[in-house]
C-alpha cells in the first residue's frame, strides 16, 4: 500500500470521507446507506454507485486520536473486502490536518496487516494507492513519519506472529543482523563462548534445556554521541515452555510471543534509524528457548550474577527476569543513563491492566516520560508502585533473593527482582507488556495475533528522552 499526493486529478476507485457528527443526515450525503458488518451497525456508509464511503466519526467529545487511528483501520478493512483498489483520504478537519493524516495513515497501514506467510490461500492486497489531494510539506512529512511508525510496528508484528520452530535464538540475531545491514545501526551478537566469557549466567542457565543456544544481540546506533545513552533492555524468550515448572495450558502457542520485548526493542530501533533521530541508543536483546530437558535448570537451582547478587531459583517459569538481569547489568556496565526493560513478564501485570496497557514501574522521571509517549503514540502504559516493604517477599532462606515472590503482587515482585541489577547511577523503568503482548480479536487498527506493542512507545519515548 503506498500513499501518493496528488492535485485532486488523479483518478480514484472510491473516495474515504470522515465526517463529524451530525453531518451524515445532511443533504450532501443523502441516500447514503449504513453499512452491515458481522457486527451488526457500524456508523460507515455508502452512496449507491460506490464512489464515496463516509466515516462517522460518532460523538466529539468522545473523538480522540486513537479513535480516528480505530476508524480508518476498520475502514481499510472494508475498502479491501470491497475489492477497492486506490482511495482519496478526505480529511475530517477536527484536528490539524497534519495530525489528522498521520493518524489515519497510521491506521490504515496497520489495519490492513495480514500474517498469512503459512497459509494455503493467500489473499492479495487489492489496496494499492492511498491517495491525499493537496498535501503541504507538513502532510507530506506527518505521513512518512506516521509509515515508519507503523512498519516498525509492522516488524514487530511479524516477529511475535512467527512459530518458535522457525524463530529460534539465532534466527532472532540473524534477523536483526539482515534488518540493520547497511543501515547506521550496528549489530554485535553475542553466542555460547562470548556469553561464557562475559558470564551472561541467566541466558545461559534460562537456555540451559534447549539445544537452540541462547542468544545475546546489542544493536548499537549512535547519531549523536552527545546525547545521554539510552540503553532498551527486550526479552527475547523465543519460546516459554515454562521448563521443568511446565505450563499447563491447553493451547500455549501464545508462548511462541515470549520474544515480543525484544521485539519491540527491534521495532523501535528500526523507526529510529529510518527517522534519523539524532541520538544514542543501544538495544540489547536476550534471546532463549526455555524448555525442559534432562539438562534444564531445575527448581532450588543458584545462579551467582557477576554484580555479586546470588539468586535461588524457585519456579523455572519465572526465567524472563533471570535473562533480563543480563541485559541490566550490561546495560550498567556501558554506562547507559538511563536504562528502560520491556518484557512480557508476568501474568499478573495483564491480570491487573487487560491487554491496552503495560504496566510500568520505576524511576519517576523516566515513568512521566513513558507515560507521555504512551499517550502520543497508542500503546498505552499505567504505572504501579513499588513498596520497600514488599521485598521480604523476594528474600531467599540461601541466595539473596529469589526469582518468585510470596503471597500477590507479581508484577511487582517480579519489578523489585530486577532493581536489583540495576546500577546506581542509572534512571530505569521497566515495561511489563504481558497485556498487550497480543490481541485477541481484530478490531480497528489492532489486528488478532501478535499486537507489535512497545516499537512505536520505545521509539517516542527515545524522541521524548533526547527533549527533556
Ligand atoms: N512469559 C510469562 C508471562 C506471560 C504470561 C506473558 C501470559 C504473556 C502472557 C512468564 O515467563 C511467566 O511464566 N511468568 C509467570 C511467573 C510466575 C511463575 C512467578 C506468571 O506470570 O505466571
Ligand atoms: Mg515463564
Ligand atoms: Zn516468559
Amino acid at each position: 500500500m503506498k500513499v501518493v499526493f496528488s492535485d485532486g486529478t488523479m483518478a480514484v476507485d472510491s473516495k474515504l470521507q470522515f465526517v463529524q457528527e451530525g453531518l451524515i443526515l445532511a443533504d450532501q450525503f443523502s441516500g447514503f446507506k449504513e453499512v452491515h458488518t458481522k457486527k451488526g451497525k457500524s456508523n460507515f456508509w455508502r452512496d449507491a454507485q460506490g464512489t464515496t464511503l463516509v466515516i462517522g466519526l460518532g460523538e466529539a467529545k468522545k473523538l480522540d486520536h486513537e479513535k480516528l487511528r480505530d476508524l480508518a483501520g476498520s475502514a481499510v478493512r472494508l475498502l479491501e473486502d470491497e475489492g477497492v483498489t486506490s482511495v482519496q483520504v478526505v480529511l475530517p478537519n477536527v484536528f490539524d490536518a497534519k495530525t489528522e493524516a498521520a493518524l489515519i495513515i497510521e491506521g490504515m497501514l496497520l489495519g490492513n496487516y495480514r500474517f498469512d506467510r503459512y497459509k494455503k490461500e493467500k489473499k492479495e492486497t487489492s489496496l494499492q494507492q492511498i491517495v491525499l489531494t493537496h498535501a503541504d510539506d507538513d502532510v507530506k512529512n506527518a505521513v512518512h513519519h506516521a509509515q515508519i511508525f507503523a512498519q516498525g510496528t509492522i516488524v514487530a508484528r511479524d516477529l511475535g506472529n512467527e512459530p518458535a520452530n522457525i524463530l529460534r535464538p539465532s534466527v532472532l540475531a540473524e534477523f536483526v543482523v539482515e534488518r540493520f545491514r547497511d543501515t547506521e545501526a550496528k549489530v554485535t551478537v553475542f553466542a555460547e563462548d562470548e556469553l561464557i566469557k562475559r558470564q551472561m549466567v541467566g541466558l545461559l542457565t534460562v537456555g540451559k534445556g534447549s539445544i537452540h543456544r541462547p542468544r545475546f544481540i546489542e544493536i548499537r546506533y549512535v547519531s549523536d554521541p552527545n546525547k545521554p545513552l539510552v540503553a532498551l533492555v527486550g526479552k527475547g524468550l523465543t519460546f516459554d515452555s515454562g521448563g521443568i515448572s511446565l505450563k499447563s495450558g491447553r493451547d500455549i502457542s501464545d508462548m511462541r510471543m515470549d520474544m515480543c520485548g525484544s521485539a519491540a526493542v527491534i521495532g523501535a530501533l528500526d523507526i529510529l534509524v529510518k527517522e534519523k533521530v539524532a541520538c544514542n541508543v543501544v538495544g540489547l536483546l536476550v534471546a532463549a528457548e526455555n524448555l525442559p530437558d534432562a539438562g534444564s535448570m531445575i527448581p532450588s537451582e543458584l545462579i551467582e550474577y557477576p554484580n555479586g547478587v546470588s539468586v535461588q531459583v524457585a519456579n523455572t517459569d519465572a526465567e524472563g527476569r533471570l535473562a533480563l538481569a543480563d541485559g541490566l547489568i550490561y546495560a550498567s556496565s556501558i554506562n547507559a543513563k538511563y536504562v528502560v526493560d520491556i518484557a512480557t513478564l508476568t501474568g499478573a501485570a495483564a491480570a491487573a491492566l487487560g491487554d491496552r496497557y503495560a504496566a510500568i514501574f520505576g524511576d519517576e522521571g523516566v515513568g512521566e516520560l513513558l507515560q507521555v509517549a504512551g499517550e502520543i503514540s497508542g500503546d498505552y502504559v499505567w504505572p504501579l508502585p513499588m513498596p520497600q516493604e514488599y521485598e521480604e517477599k523476594i528474600k531467599s532462606h540461601y541466595a539473596d533473593i529469589c526469582n518468585i515472590g510470596k503471597g500477590s503482587a507479581g508484577a511487582i515482585t517480579a519489578a523489585l527482582f530486577l532493581r536489583h541489577f540495576v546500577g546506581e547511577h542509572q534512571a530505569w523503568a521497566h515495561v511489563d507488556m504481558a497485556g498487550p503482548m497480543e490481541a485477541e480479536a481484530t478490531s480497528g487498527y489492532r489486528i488478532a495475533g501478535a499486537s507489535g506493542y512497545g516499537a512505536r512507545l520505545l521509539a517516542q519515548y527515545v524522541i521524548n528522552q533526547n527533549m527533556a
